[in-house]
């Protein structure tokens, strides 16, 4: 049963490759996950290294718990936003790290299930929370900001060309009753745009920007990417690599500026001048890889 829940790790080779691990390392995997990253980057730097393992989602943390409980020495896990990485190392005792991976979004463990609300394709409550002790969930946006703010949210964070007419369209409806399920606010997209764009315009589901976009919001995702590349940095030992995994464009834009800036400041080298995409032999065994991007840089 575990090892269903568990997300494929993606672009694993290059994370292992770029962060030229060796044993006794100090390593913070800022987005555990299901430890994929993580299990293979402990089998590298134990004996004597340390992995810190970070996640917003307590039942990514239960799940790494258990399958990592082989490292149970070599490991510690922390419920926290990656945002917060310069006190939870502090609290850690930490001062300096030998490398760091985010691995932006969410994981497939959870997009699975339903009861988190992240899917379109099954019907769960509309929630959304990465951290399921944060205050605000996507039935929150969805049913309280005004037309104005929602069709906002669909531009920036999720790019979709309708957003005028969905955001129109879902604040009549929820007049009559809140929208309160994954499928009611898929469906009611689906309404939303023109017929004839229904199926030429989308080569993905029409619902999936919205998705995207209302949970991007709902954690404040991009809002803090900046300020946690920056800590990370910083935090980085002089040659010890930070590699940054992101998954739309709106994220890579913000690392690529980030990098830039840090570079400017005389702070890393950028190793990836561009960045890196899977083979596509890891997008045939994984699909939804296709649309990752890799940046790597290092500390000076
Ligand atoms: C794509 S998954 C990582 C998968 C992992 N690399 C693996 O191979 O199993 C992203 C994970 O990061 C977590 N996450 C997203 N934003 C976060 C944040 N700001 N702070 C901490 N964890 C976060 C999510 O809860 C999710 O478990």
């Amino acid at each position: 049963m575990l090892e269903d829940a568990l997300h494929v790790p993606v672009m694993l080779q290059e994370v292992l490759d770029f962060l030229r691990l060796a044993p006794g390392q100090i390593i913070v995997d800022a987005t555990l996950g299901t430890g994929g990253h993580s299990v293979e980057i402990l089998k590298r730097i134990t004996p004597k290294g340390r992995l810190i393992g970070i996640d917003r989602d307590e039942n990514s943390l239960a799940i790494c718990r258990q399958r990592l409980s082989q490292f149970k020495d070599s490991t510690e896990f922390v419920h926290a936003n990656f945002v917060d990485l310069d006190q939870v190392l502090a609290n850690l005792g930490i001062e300096k790290i030998d490398g760091i991976v985010f691995d932006l979004g969410i994981s497939s463990y959870q997009l699975q299930d339903a009861q988190r609300g992240f899917s379109f394709q099954e019907e769960g409550p509309l929630d959304m929370r990465l951290d399921k002790s944060s205050y605000i969930s996507a039935y929150d946006l969805v049913n309280n900001l005004n037309e104005n703010e929602i069709s906002a949210m669909l531009w920036n964070f999720g790019g979709e060309r309708w957003h005028n007419r969905i955001a129109h369209l879902l604040v009549q409806e929820r007049r009559n009753e809140p929208i309160a399920t994954t499928k009611q606010l898929a469906n009611l997209v689906m309404r939303a745009i023109p017929h004839r764009y229904r199926r030429s315009y989308y080569r993905i589901h029409p619902a999936t920007r919205t998705f995207q976009a209302v949970r991007i919001a709902v954690n404040r995702e991009l809002e803090i990417l900046e300020s946690a590349i920056r800590k990370a940095v910083d935090i980085l030992r002089k040659q010890a690599r930070i590699c940054v995994i992101s998954f739309h464009s709106l994220e890579d834009r913000a690392i690529k500026h980030t990098f830039r800036a840090l570079k400017a400041d005389g702070l890393i080298d950028i190793i990836t001048a561009k960045p890196l995409t899977p083979d596509p032999s890891e997008i045939e065994v994984n699909p939804s890889s296709r649309s990752s991007k890799f940046r790597v840089a290092e500390r000076i």
